[in-house]
């Protein structure tokens, strides 16, 4: 790891950070958003949470870049062309038009890593589509946990990776026309959704069915299988170079 990629822990996420080091060797989720970035190019990037700055330094000097977060408080310095917004993801697209905030006609890549549970991330992916072309990658944070305890809808360890998780298990059953596959990265997993389509309204129209279906499954059930579950891929940039179809 180097300064840029490396990255703190609450005391309490000894076992956490132990664990997920062992399950998920090779490149860490910041070191993706790295590549991410040189390989896809995107003309324009949306971040939700965005707190330090940390991730979001990696958009690089010929992307225009959005960040949400109500309490961000940047202390990295961007390359970019940033624009930051500090309120929350549904009041940021209730307020405003993000082509025009752009001044882009769609989203190339998005980063979800705001509130963690599965239906603040799903309404973040609906309201990303919806800005989304045909190329457009959605990169969702926190969905692949190695500790149950840390993936409780209450925040209950100081390592919080929320319910996020049930956003693959939803979108697979949901939209199986979309592309998705889990990253096991450290140190929580990285989701990564293609073949978006702005039109589709399924989740918006279902999204009470699917919150109400939802709120209470639980994780256990899933535990022994959870690569299966996850669409679980190689941690390996040409797997996922191929799986993108970047030259
Ligand atoms: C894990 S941090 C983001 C870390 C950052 N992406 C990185 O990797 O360096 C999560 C952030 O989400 C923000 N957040 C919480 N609720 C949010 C919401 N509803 N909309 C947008 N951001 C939110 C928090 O303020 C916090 O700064």
């Amino acid at each position: 790891m180097n300064n840029k990629t490396e990255q703190h822990w609450p005391a309490d996420a000894a076992e956490h950070v132990r664990l997920a080091q062992e399950r998920f060797p090779g490149s860490n989720y910041l070191e993706w958003l790295i590549w991410l970035h040189q390989a896809v190019k995107p003309k324009s990037y949306v971040e939700i949470g965005v707190e330090s700055g940390k991730s979001l330094q990696f958009a690089q000097s010929f992307t225009k870049a959005i960040g949400i977060d109500p309490a961000f408080q940047v202390i990295y310095s961007q390359e970019a062309w940033v624009k930051l917004f500090k309120m929350p993801s549904d009041d940021f697209f209730i307020q405003y038009d993000l082509k025009e905030v752009l001044g882009e006609k769609s989203v190339d890549l998005a980063f979800i890593d705001g509130l963690h549970t599965f239906d603040q991330t799903l309404k973040d992916f609906i309201n990303i589509e919806h800005y989304s072309n045909s190329k457009t990658i959605v990169a969702i944070h926190d969905t692949f946990p190695v500790i149950p305890i840390t993936a409780s809808r209450e925040r209950k360890t100081g390592f919080w990776l929320g319910d996020t998780w049930k956003i693959v298990l939803i979108l697979k059953k949901f939209r199986p026309d979309l592309k998705i596959a889990t990253l096991p990265t450290f140190p929580s997993g990285l989701t990564l959704v293609t073949g978006l389509n702005r039109k589709s309204d399924l989740l918006f129209d279902k999204l009470e069915m699917i919150l109400a279906q939802w709120m209470e499954v639980e994780l256990e059930p899933y535990m022994a299988d959870l690569e299966a579950h996850l669409n679980a891929v190689e941690n390996d940039y040409l797997t996922i170079s191929k799986l993108l179809k970047l030259k």
